[in-house]
C-alpha cells in the first residue's frame, strides 16, 4: 500500500505573503505544495503563472505539484518545467493530443498528471497509462477553492483504481477534501490528497499543523496506513 501524500492548495493561502506561506505549510508537514494555474478560459477564474512559481520556488524544497487549468496546455510546458516544477498535470479536456502532451512533460523531465473534470470519464486514459505518474480526479468542478465535495467521484476513484493495477502511478483528489471526505476517498484509492480550504483555514500559520494532522488522522481511521 502507497503512503498518503497530503498537498496543501495554496489558492487558499494568503498571496500577499505567498513565499512565507509556503515555507509554513512545509513546516507544518505538507508532502508536496499543490499550485493551481486559472487562466480564465478553461476555467472562469485566474490565478497565477510561471514568474511567481520562479520566486516562490526557493520557499520549500518539497515537491512543486502544478495543476494546469488552462486551455492548450502545450504551449506553456517548457516555461512550468523551467520554473521549478515537479509534477505537471494537465486536463483531459484541454488536450487535443493528450498523449503527446504527457510525453513532452517527461520529456521536460518532470512527472506527468492527468486531470479528469467530474464530467469526464476515465477511458481517455486507457491507452496512456504507462506515460502518466498521476491521475487527478476532481472531485469539484475546477476554477474554485470552498466548493462541496461531489460524492459520485468515489465510484470513479475505485474506477480509475482498478484500470491502472499494479502501475506506479498516483490517484489524487482535488476539491472539497477535509476530515469528513479525505477517509472515503483514501478508502476508494486516492493516494495523493489535495486540500485548499481545510489546511489554510484557521487563524494563522499555527493551525496549518493541526489542519494537516486532522486529514491525516481522518485517512488513518478509515484503515489506510497515513505517511
Ligand atoms: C479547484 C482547485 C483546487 C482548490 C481546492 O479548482 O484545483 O486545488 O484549490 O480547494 P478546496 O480544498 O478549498 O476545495
Ligand atoms: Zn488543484
Amino acid at each position: 500500500m502507497k503512503d498518503i501524500i497530503i498537498a496543501p492548495s495554496i489558492l487558499a493561502s494568503n498571496f500577499g505573503k505567498l513565499a512565507t506561506e509556503i515555507t509554513a505549510v512545509d513546516k507544518a508537514g505538507a508532502d508536496w505544495i499543490h499550485l493551481d494555474i486559472m487562466d480564465g478560459h478553461f476555467v472562469p477564474n485566474l490565478s497565477f503563472g510561471p514568474p511567481v512559481i520562479k520566486v516562490v520556488r526557493g520557499a520549500s524544497a518539497k515537491v512543486f505539484d502544478v495543476h494546469l487549468m488552462v486551455s492548450n496546455p502545450d504551449r506553456h510546458l517548457e516555461s512550468y518545467a523551467e520554473a521549478g516544477a515537479d509534477f505537471i498535470t494537465v486536463h483531459a479536456e484541454a488536450c487535443l493530443q493528450l498523449e503527446r502532451t504527457v510525453s513532452r512533460i517527461r520529456e521536460l523531465g518532470c512527472r506527468a498528471g492527468v486531470a479528469l473534470k467530474p464530467d469526464t470519464a476515465p477511458d481517455c486514459l486507457a491507452f496512456i497509462l504507462d506515460r502518466i505518474d498521476l491521475v487527478l480526479v476532481m472531485t469539484v468542478n475546477p476554477g474554485f477553492g470552498g466548493q462541496s465535495f461531489i460524492s459520485a467521484m468515489v465510484g470513479k476513484i475505485a474506477i480509475v483504481k482498478e484500470m491502472i493495477g499494479e502501475r506506479d502511478i498516483l490517484i489524487q483528489v482535488d476539491g472539497g477534501i477535509n476530515v469528513e471526505t479525505a477517509g472515503v476517498v483514501a478508502a476508494a484509492g486516492a493516494n495523493a490528497l489535495v486540500a485548499g480550504t481545510a489546511i489554510f483555514s484557521g487563524k494563522d500559520a499555527s493551525a496549518y499543523a493541526e489542519n494537516i494532522t486532522a486529514i491525516r488522522q481522518a485517512v488513518v481511521s478509515s484503515g489506510i496506513k497515513g505517511q
